[in-house]
């Protein structure tokens, strides 16, 4: 059994995909051609088993991918969305019909919840947020229409780590057939190996840090064998897929990935630390520090930690004061994303984080600052950080 570093730089690269190469080929395609009959009836047999069969299925750049991923998240099978967005939808709808009902983290990345407010509610799918904390008690909300128990750890911007196999547990004492599903891009698959607690599905934006330069969209979910066909065949339905070139720049992304999530650990912890000590700063929400909420089951579950994380200040600032704040780093920028080898910022304030956390009691009194630690050394990064402090 190969260690991780190890899987990471040779999964997937097997002699079909690279023929001669290193890396696999960039195969484009819609058409696939058969030279005879007995040829086409064997792709359309095999047609999701790693055959050649039409372009929506696959070309060998994505069986690469495809196959690394499930080497990596020791799934059997992995599906390739265009985005991260798409993934985590395309997984849900999967596993739900008209009268379900879903529990989702109430501390969800925004755009999941309002895809559950919004689409699923259309559909006549309900959906009950629960507080990422709430650990035994997820029993009293589970009713026998719920369909998915969607997890996400760390929480987006708020950082708790939930007590999963506690979740796990409970969700499959009450429903045996519940899916369980998680965005796991935090840990981009690697840090919490999220299939061997019990999860079913691993859902990752992979347009973080798998692709881990910032110029590349895409999604992955990594299914057990229990959920597989269902998640490919209904994703396969909806005309999911990722581009070949997408593919290909996913796949070289994990040849570095290890190294990079060191590095975002050693900085981000450096940073963390930094921040806690400053007057400016009220608590630090980063996982592998005690004063972030969760941080014993981050301690016990997974095996190391990213770049992103978050601190709340002991105000809230101005909008003067956060344009002073934001608008004059020399290093970070602003940007909805992370995963990158690039420093990013963003700031929320307590209400608009209140806003989309109802279900959810912690409320902050400060702003709260999202960071992204990129590769840039992190001494530069906290000089950027102690000029904008001053600023404010
Ligand atoms: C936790 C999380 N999940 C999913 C997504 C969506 O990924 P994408 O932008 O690739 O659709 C994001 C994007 O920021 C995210 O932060």
């Amino acid at each position: 059994m190969s260690k991780l570093n190890t899987i990471l730089v040779q999964a997937g690269r097997k002699k079909r995909y690279t023929q001669g190469a290193v890396n696999s080929v960039i195969q484009r395609a819609s058409s696939l051609v058969f030279e005879t009959v007995a040829d086409k009836k064997h792709a359309t047999k095999n047609r999701y088993k790693g055959e050649l069969f039409y372009g929506r299925r696959g070309t060998l750049t994505h069986f690469a991918l495809q196959e690394a991923m499930c080497e990596l998240e020791n799934g059997a099978g992995c599906y390739l969305y265009p985005c991260g967005a798409a993934a985590v939808t395309n997984a849900i709808l999967a596993f739900v019909a008209q009268g379900d009902h879903i529990l989702m983290t109430g501390a969800a990345y925004e755009p999941t919840q309002d895809f559950c407010n919004v689409v699923l509610k259309r559909l006549g799918v309900s959906t009950t947020y629960y507080d990422p904390m709430i650990g035994e008690q997820i029993r009293g909300l589970i009713q026998p229409n719920t369909k998915v128990l969607f997890l996400e750890s760390p929480s987006s911007l708020t950082m708790e780590v939930p007590d999963i196999p506690t979740l796990v547990k409970v969700a499959r004492e009450v429903n045996p057939d519940i899916v369980i599903m998680i965005d796991n891009t935090w840990s981009a698959g690697v840090l919490f190996p999220a299939l061997s607690y019990g999860i079913d599905i691993s859902i990752q934006a992979g347009t973080k840090y798998l692709v881990g330069h910032s110029d590349t969209m895409i999604g992955t979910a990594v299914s057990n064998a229990r959920c597989w066909n269902q998640l490919r065949e209904q994703s396969y339905l909806m005309g999911q897929m990722a581009d070949a070139d997408s593919a290909y720049v996913t796949a070289r992304g994990l040849r570095t990935l290890g190294v990079r999530l060191k590095q975002h650990e050693q900085s981000s912890i450096a940073v963390a630390k930094w921040l806690a000590t400053r007057p400016e700063v009220k608590t630090v929400y980063h996982p592998a520090l005690p004063s972030c909420h969760g941080h014993s089951f981050f301690q016990r579950d997974f095996s190391g930690s990213s770049g992103l994380f978050s601190f709340e200040l002991n105000q809230v600032l101005t909008d003067e004061q956060l344009a002073n704040f934001l608008d004059h780093f020399e290093l970070f920028t602003m940007a909805y994303s992370w995963g990158g080898f690039e420093s990013l910022i963003l700031a929320n304030q307590p209400q608009e984080i209140a806003r989309i956390r109802p279900a959810i009691d912690r409320k902050l009194t400060g702003t709260l600052v999202r960071i992204h630690i990129g590769l840039e050394d992190v001494e530069d990064l906290i000089a950027d950080l102690e000029q904008a402090f001053a600023r404010i």
